[in-house]
C-alpha cells in the first residue's frame, strides 16, 4: 500500500462569496521532498487554491488531506501547529518589528524554550538573518525579507510549505537565492507548493508543475516536460521554447 501524499487536495470548489466559485474542482497532490509549482495566468485562482489549502478560504466542496488526514476547513492558525507553513505573497513580515521579533511571532504555536531553540537552528541555516536579528525587518533587502518570511513559517517545522509568489519583485539574483532556499526546504524533506508568475524560472527548480486556468486544472506533469512543451509555454505561460533550453534539437 502506498503512503498517502503529504498534500492531497481533491476536487476543491472554493471562492469568496456563496454561489460564486473561483475554483471549480481543482486537484493537486505533493509528496515529501518535492517542489511543485502552480502556474497559470493572472486570476487563474492560484492564490485562492493556496488559501483554501491553508485554511484561509473555505472550500464548499472537495477536500484537503495532510498525510492522509482530513484538514478541510481547519482554521489557518491550527494548521500551523499541524505542520502547514504558509507564506502569503504580501504582508508576510512585520516591517516595524525586528528580525528576531518576527521569528518569535512565527514560533507562537510553540512553547517558548522550543521556539528559542528553533530560532537558533534557523539562524544557523540562514546566517544572513543571524547577522540582522536586531534590525527592523523593514530595513532588510527584498530578498532578505522573503528569506525571513520563509524562516518565520519554518519555526513550526512544517511538513508542507505553501509559498505564494515568493520571488515577486525580487531581482534575478535575489530570486535565484530564494529558489535555492526553496530547494533546500524540499531537500530537508518538506513538501513544497510554490505559486509563481515567473513560470519558466519556477519550473526550472521544480519537480512537477500544475497549470491552472480559470479555476480549473489545465495541464500537469514533470517540470521538465512542461518546460519543453512549446504549446504549453506559448499558450499558458508566456514563453517560447527558443529561450527555454540549450539542449540540442533534433
Ligand atoms: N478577496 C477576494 N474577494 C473576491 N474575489 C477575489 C478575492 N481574491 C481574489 N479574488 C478573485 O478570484 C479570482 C482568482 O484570484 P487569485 O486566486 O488571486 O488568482 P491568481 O493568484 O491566479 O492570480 C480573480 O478573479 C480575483 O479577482
Ligand atoms: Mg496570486
Amino acid at each position: 500500500m502506498n503512503a498517502p501524499h503529504v498534500l492531497e487536495a481533491k476536487d476543491v470548489i472554493a471562492g469568496y462569496a456563496p454561489d460564486l466559485p473561483i475554483l471549480h474542482g481543482v486537484s493537486i497532490h505533493v509528496d515529501a521532498g518535492e517542489v511543485v509549482s502552480i502556474i497559470g495566468p493572472n486570476g487563474a485562482g492560484k492564490s485562492t487554491l493556496v488559501k483554501a489549502i491553508a485554511g484561509l478560504v473555505r472550500a464548499s466542496s472537495g477536500n484537503v488531506r495532510l498525510d492522509g488526514h482530513d484538514i478541510t476547513g481547519v482554521a489557518a492558525h491550527k494548521l500551523a501547529a499541524e505542520g502547514v507553513g504558509y507564506v502569503p505573497q504580501t504582508g508576510n513580515v512585520f516591517a516595524t518589528l525586528t528580525v528576531r521579533e518576527n521569528l518569535v511571532m512565527g514560533g507562537a504555536p510553540l512553547a517558548k524554550a522550543a521556539a528559542l531553540q528553533r530560532i537558533e537552528e534557523i539562524c544557523a541555516l540562514y546566517p544572513i538573518l543571524k547577522d540582522r536579528l536586531r534590525d527592523k525587518a523593514g530595513f532588510l533587502s527584498g530578498g532578505q525579507r522573503q528569506i525571513l518570511a520563509v524562516a518565520r513559517a519554518l519555526l513550526t517545522k512544517p511538513r508542507l510549505m505553501l509559498l505564494d509568489e515568493p520571488t515577486a519583485s525580487l531581482s534575478p539574483k535575489a530570486a535565484g537565492e530564494l529558489f535555492d532556499v526553496v530547494r533546500g526546504l524540499a531537500e530537508d524533506g518538506a513538501a513544497v507548493v510554490m505559486v509563481e508568475q515567473n513560470a519558466k524560472a519556477a519550473l526550472r527548480v521544480s519537480d512537477r508543475g500544475y497549470v491552472l486556468a480559470e479555476g480549473r486544472n489545465r495541464i500537469e506533469g514533470p517540470a521538465a516536460d512542461l518546460l519543453a512543451d512549446e504549446g504549453i509555454g506559448e499558450i499558458f505561460l508566456g514563453f517560447r521554447r527558443d529561450a527555454a533550453s540549450t539542449e540540442g534539437a533534433g
